[in-house]
């Protein structure tokens, strides 16, 4: 029997995980594997994995209750919770994410953003197209600890960007009526104040919670300084080699990210159909980080 393998595939982030067939149902023992190195990884990536939507689904149910992201069609009915991505202009909301994707963690406008997200590669171009992850925990750690320190007072807004009620007509309505409930509300676009350094729910490690693409001001700061310490720090995430990894797909591959921890981006570097399979997790609502210093005064 081939027994389930985790190797590590980047120094700072990343495990790859073979001897699995997914299209079989999980053991719990197996399941439970593969939802520690999830956690121990940040990321995770199986390769040659031809799974039918509903095997994909079975998948996604081992990392919590999905739900259909809004950005995107869906496959529908019972597998609803199964998004499509592709270059289809028609299928997202215009200007996001074919041509403007930055780094960003799914979902970081809602009240409770996204845990994990899945992604399944059904059509992958010969060459491009990869996706570039950051580890937020080391984001943070290599902040200079006065700098920490500051971070874990502040709380930055996070918004669904280009679509707030002054231009409403960003929103792709073909999609919606299409699609009617399925999830922005006026929170997402007016903007969320979350904490700029959270607590992750599960491994108890601070991670920096910000992103170029939906977080766009700190609060309770003077407009320059929110601006400049805010590109200060997605320049730090963004532009560390040392704590991100760039995935190559195959038509096949699987990656597992965890948005509480990480960011990723598309590379739109190519220009062939690219077409993948996205199942989001619902996370929880993010928890303060606060430095061991000043929990005791909260305390
Ligand atoms: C995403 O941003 O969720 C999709 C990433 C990708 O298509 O590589």
């Amino acid at each position: 029997m081939v027994e389930l393998r985790i190797e590590p595939v980047g120094p700072s982030m990343g495990a790859e995980i073979s001897g699995i067939d997914l299209s079989e149902p999980l053991s719990s023992q197996n399941a439970e594997a593969i939802r520690k190195a999830f956690l121990d990884y940040q990321v995770i990536f199986f390769h040659d994995q031809d799974l039918t939507a509903p095997q994909f689904k079975a998948l996604g149910e081992v990392f919590g209750d999905a739900y259909p992201h809004f950005f995107a069609r869906n496959l529908g009915g019972d597998l609803q919770n199964i998004n499509i991505i592709s270059g289809d202009e028609d299928s997202r909301i215009r200007g996001t994410a074919d041509r403007h994707v930055m780094f960003h963690s799914d979902g970081s406008y809602f009240e409770y953003p996204t845990g994990a997200s899945l992604l399944l590669g059904k059509k992958i171009p010969s060459l491009g197209g990869d996706t570039l992850f950051v580890n937020m925990y080391d984001a943070y750690d290599t902040l200079h600890p006065a700098l920490q320190r500051a971070c874990e007072e502040l709380q930055i807004l996070h918004t669904f960007p280009n679509f707030t009620k002054s231009n409403p007509q960003g929103l792709n309505p073909k999609y919606f009526s299409d699609h009617p409930g399925n999830g922005i509300d006026e929170g997402s676009l007016n903007g969320r104040l979350h904490p700029l350094v959270i607590v992750h729910p599960e491994t108890g490690r601070k991670a920096l919670n910000v992103n170029r693409q939906f977080a766009n001001k700190i609060a309770d700061m003077h407009e320059t300084q929110a601006r400049q310490l805010l590109n200060l720090l997605v320049e730090h995430c963004t532009s560390t080699p040392e704590f991100q990894f760039r995935f190559q797909w195959k038509t096949g591959s699987i990656a597992i990210w965890d948005n509480r921890c990480t960011l990723h981006t598309p590379i739109k570097d190519y220009s062939v159909p690219r077409e993948m399979w996205r199942i989001t997790i619902h996370g929880t609502k993010p928890l303060q980080g606060v430095a061991p210093e000043l929990e005791s005064v909260a305390a």
